[in-house]
């Protein structure tokens, strides 16, 4: 995964300096979804009244978006750059990388170009399945290519087009029309935007598959009171001075402003002379018979984010996943906001789920229930099938995005499908849901992301509402993430009047959760201490079972990304078929023993284990400290009934005492939108 951004500013005065400033906060925005090399395309000159003006500059460094910064200043002092050059209008482009073809260094970098004149210039977010057969038919043509990405087809293919359909000495073909052919050619996911020496002042951003939103800021507001601003019609209006912002979410947007579009997928915009114009690109329509018919233009409300800076700033804390960790009370409440409901007329307890209500009577009568997601989220569905099961009486089956599709494994008519996905963008995941709905499924989409694939393309679903998720680890999203799936469950054993007693219980439960939390995190000093204990180790495992058991592999997950330590989550039941023989003196093992039904089961694998001298650590509900460990020699944590959001922050502290990056894990990214 990738994050691009775009600044384009109209009709006001901006400073070379302030528009390198804009780009680098924008990229500063999206590294959490990339970090392994970036780079920009700014304006020479703001001469650029002619039709093919000079060649842009481009920065293009690996390393993070500071590494970038430094280079750019750097090249700038040294050119003697003017970066109080003032532009009444620029078009500026940047990108920040997670390697997916070629390894991190700057030829292959964004922007990529379509050759040293940099006729045409790309940043792209996804990936282009096609790439190989594009380059081939390019070299043919004598293309030379310097980088080993997939995307340094597409400004080449660009300038091919531009050359090729241009008729002789004639000019006419216009921007949108080069993109337009360029996206004929394409196969793959991609959100990109375009920046030409051929369109001085123009960009054009295109997506199909990963996401894009064009922001707005008006910057004379008092002149567009009482007019259709809060719609694209707007945007077409000349001569408003405006700053518009291309990004691939919204967190590199919210500082500037609120008002948003987002782009769909086969949408192109046209940002050129002080506005935008947007249309659809159908594939299917596009066939190009020496003719150029642009399609219809896309008129809607622009979006207003509901998003804080504050929520995009650590604030008080010294990282995004510590802040992130201790934003869950407050994650929670917003996630179970107005969809719990205690008191009223009919039922004393309940669960409104608005984005369901008119599939339940479908999904009860399913022949099974099939979570389907990657990594944390799998683990959220797991901690979730057991309340399924029990209250709705329909078989859950588990499935990992990857495997599902490499098995082809068996998807009904008669299937619910939920694909749990924090950003709604996962490759694999987004793959298996196509792979669902061809298999006829019924598909219901748990997202954190408004406007993501996932949520558009699944036929009802429920966000998760846990709030902006800066941190690579996931942290507040998978426990916002776990509780969307109870209020699931409840919603959909709703009907049954045996089991509602146990349903009232645990929607108390829920009420109480968010004070729950906040007592567990209390235990911050303490988690601290035992990170600095097991600092040097080689290796942790963590047992659990039942609704620990998704315990247990997310807390060694956690624990595996961001400090770098091998851990492994195994199904207490397991032991004996294996991992016992594993333990000794000096490996940590922890246990999650806290009271549920599998206690007494947990209590006889702690003995198992301290009678190989296991070197223990106990997770155990408050008071039960001597009931865990007859023996005294186990160290204790005693959590409330309530324990998920626990190992995330043993997490965090064994990888700042082991010095490495909480919020951006070596080697991963956010989310995976290519394969
Ligand atoms: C780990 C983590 C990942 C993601 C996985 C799927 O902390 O966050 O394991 O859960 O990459 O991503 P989403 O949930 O966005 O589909």
């Amino acid at each position: 995964m990738c994050g691009i951004f775009a600044y384009l500013n109209i009709n006001v005065s901006r400073e070379r300096r302030y528009i390198l400033e804009v780009l680098f906060n924008g990229l500063r925005r999206l590294e959490y979804r990339g970090y392994d090399s970036a780079g920009m395309s700014i304006d020479s000159t703001s001469n650029l009244d002619s039709d093919f003006a000079p060649p842009p500059i481009l920065f293009r460094k690996e390393g993070n978006i500071e590494s970038l910064v430094k280079a750019v200043y750097h090249e700038v002092a040294a050119t003697d750059l003017n970066l109080e050059e003032s532009f009444s209008v620029h078009a500026g482009i940047a990108h920040t990388r997670w390697a997916t073809h070629g390894e991190p260094a700057p030829r292959n970098s964004h922007p990529q170009t379509s050759d040293p004149e940099k006729e045409f210039l790309v940043v792209h977010n996804g990936v282009i399945t096609n790439y190989e057969v594009l380059k081939e038919t390019l070299v043919r043509h004598g293309f030379t290519f310097e980088s080993e990405t997939d995307t340094e087809v597409i400004p080449k293919l660009a300038k091919f087009i531009f050359d090729n359909m241009n008729e002789e000495g004639d000019r006419s073909l216009t921007f949108s029309q080069v993109v337009l052919e360029v996206m004929r050619h394409l196969e793959g996911a991609y959100a990109l935007i375009f920046k030409s020496r051929h369109y001085p002042n123009e960009l054009i951003a295109c997506r199909r598959g990963s996401p894009l939103l064009l922001g707005v800021k008006e910057l004379n507001e008092e002149a567009s009171i009482g007019e259709s601003s809060n719609d694209t019609e707007f945007l077409s209006r000349n001569g408003q001075p405006k700053e518009l912002f291309l990004s691939s979410d919204a967190s590199a947007l919210v500082e500037h402003t609120k008002k948003v579009l987002m782009i769909e997928d086969g949408e192109v915009v046209h940002l050129k002379d002080g506005g935008a114009s947007i249309f659809k690109f159908d594939h299917a329509k596009s066939e190009h018979n020496g003719k150029f018919t642009r399609p219809a233009s896309v008129h809607r409300a622009l979006s207003v984010l509901e998003m804080e800076v504050e929520q995009i700033n650590k604030g008080k804390y010294e990282h995004y996943m510590q802040k992130e960790i201790h934003e869950q009370p407050e994650s929670l409440t917003t996630t179970m906001r107005g969809r719990l409901i205690r008191g009223g007329s009919c039922k004393s307890k309940s669960v409104l789920l608005g984005g369901l209500k008119d599939h339940l009577k479908i999904i009860r009568r399913s022949r099974r229930i099939v979570f389907i997601g990657c990594g944390t989220s799998y683990n959220a569905a797991l901690a979730a099938r057991p309340i399924l099961e029990e209250l709705s009486g329909i078989p859950v089956a588990m499935e990992i995005a990857s495997d599902l599709l490499d098995r082809q494994g068996p998807i009904y008519r008669e299937d619910t499908t939920v694909f749990v996905s924090q950003s709604g963008e996962t490759a694999d995941t987004l793959r298996a849901l196509e792979y669902a709905l061809e298999n006829g499924a019924l598909c219901v989409g748990i997202t954190n992301t408004v406007g993501s694939a996932i949520a558009r393309n699944t036929h009802c679903g429920v966000h998760i509402n846990a709030g902006c998720e800066i941190g690579v680890a996931s942290t507040k999203a998978y426990t916002s993430q776990i509780v969307v799936m109870a209020m699931l469950a409840l919603a959909i054993g709703d009907d049954t009047i045996s089991s509602q007693a146990r349903r009232e219980a645990i929607i108390d439960g829920l009420f109480d959760l968010p004070s729950k939390v906040k007592e567990v995190l209390k235990l911050d000093q303490e988690m601290n201490d035992l990170a600095k204990l097991l600092i040097a180790e080689q290796s942790l495992l963590v047992f659990g079972r039942g609704y620990n058991y998704a315990t247990a592999l997310e807390g060694a997950l956690k624990v595996k990304e961001v400090a770098l330590m091998h851990s492994e989550g195994i199904l207490a039941g397991e032991m004996k078929h294996g991992p016992l023989a594993l333990v000794d003196e000096n490996l940590p093992i922890v246990v999650v023993a806290t009271r549920d039904a599998c206690f007494s089961k947990q209590q006889s694998v702690i003995q198992q284990l301290h009678a190989r001298k296991g070197r223990l650590i106990v997770m155990c509900t408050k008071g039960d400290a001597a009931s865990v460990c007859v023996s005294g020699s186990c160290r204790i944590i005693e959590v409330p009934q309530v324990e998920d959001c626990l190992q995330p922050l043993l997490a965090y502290h064994l990888t700042v005492l082991r010095g490495h990056n909480v919020d951006q894990p070596r080697n991963l990214a956010k989310s995976y939108t290519s394969k």
